[in-house]
């Protein structure tokens, strides 16, 4: 029986999936007024993973007959002054989103919710895999130590970057 905290937590985890979509698409489209296509591209594509992340959890509420609510998105209001810095605030952001996915499982393992505490693992396993690749991302701009040329051949490898769908399965 899912427990009513733990389907508090849940939408409003849906709100902060959906904010990460508008927040990675604010980034995107500061690489693409700075000419980085490839950076855009790969943050527009995040963007669309963190949509599915909030269908998920939509999808699973409605899974266990329970109507999503959905809540106000945030305007982004970060402002960037060279292009690593975004990649260090979507670091900060995912660290974010892994201790809220922690703290939504935690609550369902104290109240006894085995069943969310099984979905709840995809997400476990999903954030490492986010962390790992915005730590990634940092490292390997880290890397051109300054040179245009290093930076234009990332951006061009993140302009290949294409979109796979990324949902937790139900069945
Ligand atoms: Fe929905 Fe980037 O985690």
């Amino acid at each position: 029986m899912t427990n009513k905290k733990v389907i508090d937590l849940i939408n409003l985890q849906i709100q902060r999936e959906f904010y990460s979509a508008y927040l990675y698409l604010d980034m995107a489209l500061y690489y693409d007024d700075l000419g980085l296509e490839g950076f855009a591209n790969w943050f527009e594509i995040q963007a669309q993973e963190e949509r599915d992340h909030a269908i998920g959890f939509i999808r699973y509420l409605q899974h266990i007959g329970v109507k999503p609510e959905l809540a106000v998105i945030d305007k982004p209001t970060l402002t960037y002054s060279d292009p690593r810095e975004p990649l260090v605030e979507a670091l900060k952001h995912e660290q974010f989103v892994t201790k809220s996915i922690e703290n939504i499982l935690e609550v369902a393992q104290e109240e006894k919710d085995h069943l969310s505490v099984h979905f709840l693992r995809w997400y476990i396993m999903e954030q490492g895999e986010e962390e790992k690749n915005a730590n990634d991302n940092i490292t390997r701009y880290d890397l051109t130590k300054g040179s245009r040329g290093a930076l234009l051949r990332i951006d061009s490898e993140y302009k290949q970057r294409t979109y796979s769908p990324s949902f937790p399965d139900l069945d």
